[in-house]
């Protein structure tokens, strides 16, 4: 990541148009809605958020974990807003190796069910596989999200991996599954 991010979080940050929403930094004005999010039940079962979730923990994640991510070239963590700007939710690439991404994303509740998850992974993954030069992006998720499953099948991932117990969230392990999209499976379904 660290050839491609000039300068420190936020002004590192590109911001990524998609259809009605863009990827853009996160700021402070999100907090309130990060919190909803991250309180959500479905987002605290298949996501490993700390659970109780406060505004407190969305303050530490907004300035250590996003800002940290950003200055480190560790991972790329963007916000999806609408065109008021509105928090909508959040879009993660983790660098894995100089060319392999791991691919997260999670929605305010009220911003599920209309595509969005998958139109702004698109958005996110074109520019991973342009301007970062990942050849690979991992998606993972806890076992019987099918939810997040039917996003993944939908953006191209092959999602045949099941690892029974692996996935550790909310103070327990389950199974997990898994599976990737290489840059030429994605330029053949989307174009780059
Ligand atoms: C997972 C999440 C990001 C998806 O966001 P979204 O914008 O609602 O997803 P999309 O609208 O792009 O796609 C949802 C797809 O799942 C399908 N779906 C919805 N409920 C489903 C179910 N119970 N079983 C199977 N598929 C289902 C939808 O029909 C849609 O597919 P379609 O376009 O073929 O009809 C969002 O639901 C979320 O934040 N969930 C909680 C956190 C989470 O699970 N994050 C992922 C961690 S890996």
């Amino acid at each position: 990541m660290s050839e491609v991010i000039c300068g420190e979080f936020p002004e590192c940050v590109p911001r990524l148009r998609g259809d009605g929403f863009v990827l853009r930094a996160h700021g402070p004005g999100d907090l309130e809605r990060i919190v909803e999010q991250c309180q959500d039940p479905l987002a605290q079962r298949f996501v490993p958020l700390p659970s109780p979730y406060t505004h407190s923990t969305a303050h530490d994640f907004l300035t250590g974990y996003v800002a940290g991510g950003w200055n480190r070239r560790e991972h790329a963590e963007f916000a999806i807003a609408d065109v008021s700007d509105t928090y909508l939710g959040s879009m993660s690439l983790k660098a894995r190796d100089h060319d392999r991404y791991e691919i997260g994303y999670l929605l305010h509740p009220d911003a599920r069910g209309r595509g969005l998850a998958t139109a702004a992974a698109r958005v996110a993954l074109r520019w991973a596989f342009t301007e970062l030069g990942a050849q690979v992006v991992l998606w993972r998720a806890v076992g019987g999200n099918e939810v997040s499953l039917r996003v993944a099948q939908k953006l191209g991932f092959e999602c045949t991996s099941l690892l029974p117990g692996w996935f550790y969230t909310q103070g327990e392990y389950v199974d997990e599954v898994g599976g990737t999209l290489t840059r030429a499976r994605f330029e053949a379904q989307w174009g780059l």
